[in-house]
């Protein structure tokens, strides 16, 4: 299969809008990260994406679709819900609910649970090609298992080559950390992955929201060190190791390392989120020992970002 990556316009949405529904898998821009899309309701197509990524474990995957309607469809919505999607939707926020026994959805595509989870992204290139494609599609990050997700159309070409039948290129991605997921299958609304939606957003709106259990996770994808890149990853650093690079943040930083990329300079959060993962791919090269990563501040989107650094940083 040849890489094909084109820029996306009305034409090459309808044509991987084609593709979809032909059960190919096809790579896409959302607002977050790129996702690796394939039809929802087509079992041998779900199962493609788990054979592309290299997923060991058959995770559940969001399912994506334009908007409300579509989603109610698929799962049972209560008042709350409606509450977080007239705010929140299209954008980075994921629900996870009771899923319709009439959804036609794959059963792989939710890991054989009989909850959904399920967001409209924010994104006019996602927006086209779900509305064009018509049915609900399944989309993980479009990276191979346990890697950093791509913000970047060539960023799918190096994780995921030859394995999708198209690649459609709308640029660098806005937020460039996953949507936020939050249980609302149970009386008490849980976050399950911190995320573009911040926790103070979300509590603002509804009050309490729980911490996921400890001990066997819910969201299989929340397993340490689900994101890494191949170097070593050491966290709140303050001063310099040999051979190390480093992610700065804010206006001052240590001197001493290789290379000083800078994840935002005046210390903006959602700046520093849509470089985050670009930004780790750039310095993960064997001519460094590591990467070193200045102390983000734990609130906002921080709380997001640092998540995905303690991932990325966790043994393997
Ligand atoms: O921003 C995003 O959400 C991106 C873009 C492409 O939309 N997608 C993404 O998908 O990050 P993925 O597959 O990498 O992450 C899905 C997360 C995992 O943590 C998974 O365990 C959780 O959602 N999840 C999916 N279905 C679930 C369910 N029924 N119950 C609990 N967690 C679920
Ligand atoms: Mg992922």
């Amino acid at each position: 299969m040849a890489i094909s990556i084109s820029l996306a316009t009305p034409r090459t949405i309808t044509r991987t809008a084609e593709l979809l529904r032909a059960g190919r898998l096809v790579a896409f821009p959302t607002e977050t990260v790129y996702g690796l899309g394939a039809d929802a309701t087509n079992e041998h197509a779900v199962a493609e994406i788990f054979a592309a990524k290299g997923r060991p474990h058959f995770n559940p995957l969001i399912v994506h679709v334009p908007g409300l309607s579509e989603a109610e469809a698929l799962a049972l919505f209560d008042d709350r819900a409606r509450k977080l999607v007239a705010q929140f939707w299209p954008g980075p926020l994921t629900l996870v609910l009771p899923r319709r026994s009439d959804s036609g959805l794959s059963l792989l595509a939710g890991a054989g649970l009989d909850t959904v989870a399920i967001r409209a992204p924010a994104h006019e290139v996602a927006q086209a090609l779900l509305r064009r494609a018509g049915r609900p599609i399944a989309a993980p990050s479009a990276n191979r298992s346990g890697r950093v997700s791509p913000t970047e159309a060539i960023h799918v070409v190096e994780e995921l080559g030859d394995r999708v039948g198209a690649i459609l290129d709308g640029g660098r991605t806005l937020v460039g950390l996953e949507s936020t997921v939050l249980d609302l299958s149970g009386e008490t609304p849980v976050l399950l992955r911190p995320g573009g939606v911040t926790s103070e957003q979300l509590t603002e709106f509804l009050g309490p929201i729980a911490a996921p259990a400890t001990g066997r996770p819910k969201s299989p994808g929340m397993l340490a060190s689900h994101y890494a890149p191949s170097l070593p990853l050491r966290l709140d650093a303050i001063s310099a190791q040999p051979g190390e690079a480093l992610l700065a943040f804010g206006p001052k930083a240590p001197s001493g390392f290789a290379e000083v990329l800078w994840l935002s300079p005046t210390g903006d959060l959602a700046e520093a989120a849509a470089n985050l993962f670009a930004m780790l791919r750039r310095l993960d090269r064997p001519a460094f020992n590591g990467i070193a990563v200045m102390p983000i501040p734990e609130q906002g989107l921080g709380r997001a970002i640092n998540d995905r650094l303690r991932r990325a940083a966790a043994a393997r």
